[in-house]
């Protein structure tokens, strides 16, 4: 989704009869409110998600979404799907077809997806720089050890992308379970670093992405997000 922030005086120009020239008078008469306040300057940024009045009358008025979901297994991360369920399918929201994905899991993991129709959010969320962590639990076929705790804070050599994995925290739960929190979402991630020791992932569970938890949210369904969890991403 492209961001959309666009000058005062161009937005009122665009989306009404007067021209930029006059958005200055317009100010001065105070007959522009921006999310309910009296618009200052030609310039102002003007975003989808502005609410923007003029003399009485609404020029916009796009609300941002921000739904967590309980993805199950046999679901797949995406908006459209000729053969398998989608997370949106299981979406009821008035807004639901301008959702888009702020991070995919595979087919058979479960756990916390995010969804939101505010682009610029779920690209900062999902940029490394930001540093997100995303916490996993994980069920493995063979015996975890000390050396994989080592191994995830220094980092796996990917060849495919000729990279390094950034440095994951690993808490062994039992033999064959443990936490794996990660700032990263390459392809296959959790996989290929378990795949690294030829230890195969049997179950693989997001339980939270930076501050937002998925608690006990049912699997199949939805909830916004709160403001504190918003304002704690946008502190990221
Ligand atoms: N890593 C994986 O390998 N799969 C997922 O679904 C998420 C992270």
């Amino acid at each position: 989704m492209k961001r959309s922030t666009t000058r005062l005086d161009r937005f009122i120009s665009q989306n009404s009869g007067f021209s930029m020239g006059e958005v200055r008078l317009l100010i001065a008469q105070r007959k522009i409110l921006l999310d309910g306040i009296p618009a200052h300057c030609i310039r102002q940024p003007v975003t989808r998600f502005t609410r923007v009045v003029l003399d009485g009358i609404v020029l916009s008025d796009a609300q941002p979404v921000y739904l967590a979901l309980h993805k199950p297994a046999g679901v797949v991360s995406a908006t459209k799907d000729g053969k398998h369920p989608t997370v949106l399918d299981l979406v009821r929201h008035p807004r639901k077809h301008e959702l888009h994905l702020a991070g995919r899991l595979d087919f058979n993991t479960t756990g916390l997806v995010l969804l939101t129709n505010d682009g610029a959010w779920s690209r900062r969320l999902s940029a490394p720089e930001t540093k997100l962590p995303k916490v996993y639990e994980v069920s493995v076929t063979r015996p975890l050890s000390e050396e994989y705790v080592a191994a995830f804070r220094a980092g796996i050599y990917f060849a495919y992308e000729g990279m390094t994995t950034l440095p994951a925290q690993l808490e062994i739960r039992s033999a064959r379970t443990c936490r794996l929190s990660l700032v990263e979402g390459k392809y296959h991630q959790v996989k290929r670093m378990f795949g690294h020791f030829g230890n195969k992932v049997l179950s693989l569970h997001r339980v939270s992405i930076g501050p937002v938890r998925l608690g006990e949210l049912q699997a199949g369904t939805t909830r916004p997000l709160t403001r504190s969890e918003l304002a704690q991403v946008a502190q990221r």
